[in-house]
């Protein structure tokens, strides 16, 4: 079954529509990659997904569930996981602290019943540890789970904070521009990451990334946006040599005549190019607003 799907998702700020009757579905064991240049939409696709905006019209199923509309809180136990654009840990927590965040949703206790440590809380709390400790495991970060998160380089942050979307248990992993600000060996490291939680966890991945050698090595499917439209479908080989999507890349018909033979390589520069500009006023918008619903 599918396991997520967006239907004629429309979403309107004052006059200007960020994204416009746009469908896609991700299916199972699949790396899904929404792409498209800056301004184009993506952020405010995973944000009407997580809950944090509201669409303005269409749907989101996660499997055949209607969530449109469910508060960011309540979807990381309906099997929604998403990591955030800037890494949002609990700076003086530690690393297993930090990663036990997730299993909030999977608590029975709650939080007056573990703190009067009840035994089969305690016994609960245990397996959480146990469980999380596992998940650091598999994304090679165990070695790190006394340490604070704040004396953490921001590669190893970043794993945290997939471990910790990874800790809600989830069928579908939402991951904003994960390879943002990594070196070039981190970048790879973290797409085999990727990878495995494809592969070995069988976790769907949504994935935003300007990072196109990454997103063409590890995507199955690829949705391309642009000033809020849907321009592009496909798999990786196909959509890269698709004109539309180099147009949307290059801004320009003769911007593409010139560059056209490089194919991907001309449009990946320009994406780089975008992301090294830094994060734009839409992320700031997108990454505040992250920040005060998950807080
Ligand atoms: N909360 C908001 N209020 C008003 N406009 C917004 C808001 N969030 C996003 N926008 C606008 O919607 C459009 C799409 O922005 P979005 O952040 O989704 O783009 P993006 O594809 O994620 O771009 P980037 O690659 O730069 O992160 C932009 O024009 C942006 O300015
Ligand atoms: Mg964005």
């Amino acid at each position: 079954m599918t396991v997520l799907t967006i239907e004629r998702l429309t979403v309107r700020f004052g006059g200007l529509t960020a994204l416009d009757d746009v469908s896609f579905t991700v299916e199972p064991g699949t790396v899904h990659a929404l792409i498209g240049p800056n301004g184009a939409g993506k952020s405010t696709c995973f944000n009407v997904i997580s809950g944090v905006y509201r669409a303005s019209s269409g749907r989101v199923l996660l499997g055949d569930a209607d969530i449109t509309g469910t508060p960011a809180h309540k979807l990381a136990g309906m099997g929604l996981g998403r990591s955030f654009q800037s890494a949002t840990l609990s700076p003086g927590s530690s690393v297993l602290d930090n990663v036990m965040l997730g299993r909030h949703a999977r608590t029975r206790g709650g939080f007056w019943a573990g703190g009067l440590r009840l035994p089969w809380t305690v016994r609960e709390q245990r397996r959480h540890a146990a469980r999380a400790a596992e998940i650091c495991a598999f994304l090679g970060i165990d070695h790190l789970l006394h340490r604070p998160a704040s004396t953490l380089p921001y590669g190893d942050a970043k794993r945290v904070d997939i471990a910790r979307a990874l800790a809600t248990e989830p069928t579908v992993l939402l991951l904003d521009e994960p390879a943002a600000g990594l070196n070039a060996a981190e970048t790879a490291g973290m797409g085999q990451a990727i990878r495995d939680v494809r592969e070995e966890l069988d976790i769907a991945v949504l994935l935003v990334e300007h990072d196109m050698g990454l997103v063409m090595g590890i995507a199955d499917q690829v949705t391309v946006l642009d000033f809020g439209e849907l321009v592009a479908h496909g798999p990786p080989e196909q959509v890269q040599s698709d004109p539309d999507v180099i147009r949307a890349y290059l801004g320009s018909a003769s911007d593409l005549e010139e560059t056209g033979p490089h194919g991907l390589g001309s449009y990946a520069t320009r994406a780089e190019t975008a992301d090294a500009r830094g994060s734009g006023e839409a992320d700031g918008v997108a990454a505040d607003t992250d920040n005060g619903v998950t807080r």
